[in-house]
């Protein structure tokens, strides 16, 4: 039965709450706990509480990993457990604006000139907060610098980049951010921008800047290159909580945003989201949510819509954040639990015309964040209608839609922001954070750790070491041409049949090292090419 506007009104009443020291606000009536969720609750987001508290103060949070969880430091470096590292978080800043101002004004220069862009080079944490931040906060009419990103290792995608900058690459700063400084994707976007300055005629080094770990191989390779400069990143810092680190700091300074607007919209988040009340705490609520929808288990996905094309990349972020934080398959004491929460979203209303009319009728295995952004535009806005503008209608489709699925039994919490301004998305950043750590103690899970990723890496370097093995042996036998699993045998990996056919035939498309010459399929022969 769908409940009268009445009683909506009146738990709504009950379960919206201002933060106006955040510019911000949560709804959880739309959400149907029953009354004693909160209570029932109570013991366990106190451990919850207790645990972020240790966490904050430097306590091995990441027991895989003996790693302390620190970027709750980054905007509050006095909070940090040693004056070392609150001396290392407030000089990189300081030099992160120092080095952005010497930019700016044209004293840290490329060969062509004063830089105009920014090539970020970087993938998963070391580039998604980037992405999200520089398109959030971007004015391509007064952006100092003109933001660029390889975050893969397509070849054509980094071809696409790399025409835009055509011509412009002496006034093009490359930023290669990884804090291990030996991530694949990101060492090779790191080679092919050097290629492509090389024949330019321009020397990579001199236009270069790394955001890695001290002593890395990226570091190392830095330093020997004598590149312009390079950030630290710790590892205290995880890299999807790495945003308001040098990973984040750097790119958006450069693009002449407002990164102390940012730290301050976070840390002024954490200082109430740190308070141990429920009732007061949207990050604490949050998580409670999410624990109460997905019966603490993942078993509905968050479907995330901002109404606002600023912030269509955050759902892009917090599916890396969740999902790499939250996605594990162990528990802290070992137990298999599979846990996680599944999240997509793009942006409202432009969904409402895509898989929303699945949200509103179709499988109901999801509930939705809403993302209410209050103001509409810098300047005043025309009347697409009497009385009505575009903004007015904008928000008038998030009101439907919310009803709208409401009335059909699809839950949704929303976030309202005055703003899209870079203290909301500090705020927004920092309250994700939180309630990813929370909800991770609620569910007895550790957040800070990435196996899976890990296990994807070494999958990825054992294709790479077969694929030599497969080049290796054709090039000793040219004038012999082999099936898939003939050359499995020769090179004594009989069970790799499949993964040698998917290696050749990608070879042969690409005119490099193997070609077919008979049969069709699984069953084609390649030879040396
Ligand atoms: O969040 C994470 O830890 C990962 O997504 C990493 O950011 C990603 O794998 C890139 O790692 P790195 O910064 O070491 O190159």
């Amino acid at each position: 039965m769908i409940p009268s506007k009445a009683a909506l009104w009146s738990r709504f009443q009950k379960f919206y709450t201002e933060y106006p020291s955040l510019g911000l606000a949560m709804d959880i009536s739309r959400v149907d706990f029953p009354d004693s969720f909160l209570a029932t609750m109570e013991r366990p987001m106190q451990r919850a509480y207790i645990a972020m508290a240790e966490l904050e103060k430097g306590g091995i949070a990441n027991p895989d990993e003996k790693r302390m969880v620190g970027h709750y430091w980054l905007r509050d470096p006095d909070r940090a457990p040693t004056r070392t590292i609150a001396d290392e978080i407030a000089r990189t800043l300081a030099d992160i604006k120092t080095f952005a101002a010497a930019v700016h004004a044209g004293e840290a220069r490329g060969a062509g000139g004063a830089f105009k862009n920014v090539l970020v080079i970087g993938i998963g944490g070391s580039a998604l907060g980037p992405q999200f931040v520089a398109k959030a906060l971007g004015q391509p009419a007064t952006d100092k610098l003109k933001p660029f990103f390889f975050d893969n290792t397509d070849p054509d995608g980094m071809d696409k980049v790399l025409a835009e900058l055509s011509g412009q690459l002496g006034q093009t700063l490359a930023v290669v951010i990884s804090k291990s400084g030996g991530t694949a994707e990101t060492r090779n976007g790191m080679l092919e921008a050097k290629a492509a300055y090389e024949q330019a005629g321009l020397d990579f080094a001199k236009h270069a800047v790394a955001v890695t770990g001290f002593g890395s191989a990226l570091d190392k390779y830095a330093v020997a290159g004598g590149w312009i400069r390079r950030f630290p990143m710790w590892d205290w810092v995880g890299g999807r909580t790495s945003e308001l680190s040098a990973v984040g700091l750097l790119p958006a300074a450069l693009q002449g945003l407002d990164i102390q607007a940012m730290l301050d919209g976070a840390k002024a988040t954490d200082e109430v989201t740190r308070v141990p009340d429920t009732k007061r705490n949207p990050a604490a609520q949050l998580a409670l949510m999410w624990y109460f929808l997905g019966e603490g288990r993942g078993a509905k996905d968050m479907v995330v819509l901002p109404y606002k094309d600023r912030l269509e990349l955050f759902s892009k972020y917090l599916q890396q954040l969740l999902m790499e934080s939250l996605g594990k398959e162990l528990d802290l004491d070992g137990k298999i639990v599979n846990a996680g929460i599944s999240v997509y979203g793009n942006k409202g209303s432009t969904d409402q015309h895509a898989y929303v009319q699945q949200l509103r009728e179709g499988v109901l295995n999801f509930f939705v964040v809403f993302i209410e952004v209050l103001k509409d535009r810098d300047g005043a806005s025309i009347e697409v209608e009497p009385g009505a503008t575009t903004g007015d209608f904008l928000s008038g489709f998030y009101l439907g839609t919310r009803t709208a699925l409401h009335d059909n039994g699809r839950q949704s919490i929303t976030l309202t922001v005055r703003d899209a301004g870079a203290s909301s998305i500090g705020a927004l950043i920092a309250l994700f954070e939180r309630a990813v750590g929370l909800y991770a103690s609620l569910i007895n899970i550790n957040a800070y750790h990435q196996p899976g990723v890990e296990a994807g890496k070494k999958a990825a370097a054992s294709v790479l070491a077969l694929q030599a093995k497969v080049v290796e042996r054709l090039a000793a036998e040219p004038a012999q041409s082999f099936t898939a699993d003939a050359l499995a045998a020769a090179i004594g990996q009989p069970d790799s049949g499949e993964t040698i056919y998917k290696i050749l035939c990608h070879l042969a498309a690409n005119g490099r090292k193997a070609k077919v010459v008979g049969g069709s399929g699984t069953g084609s022969t390649f030879q040396a090419d």
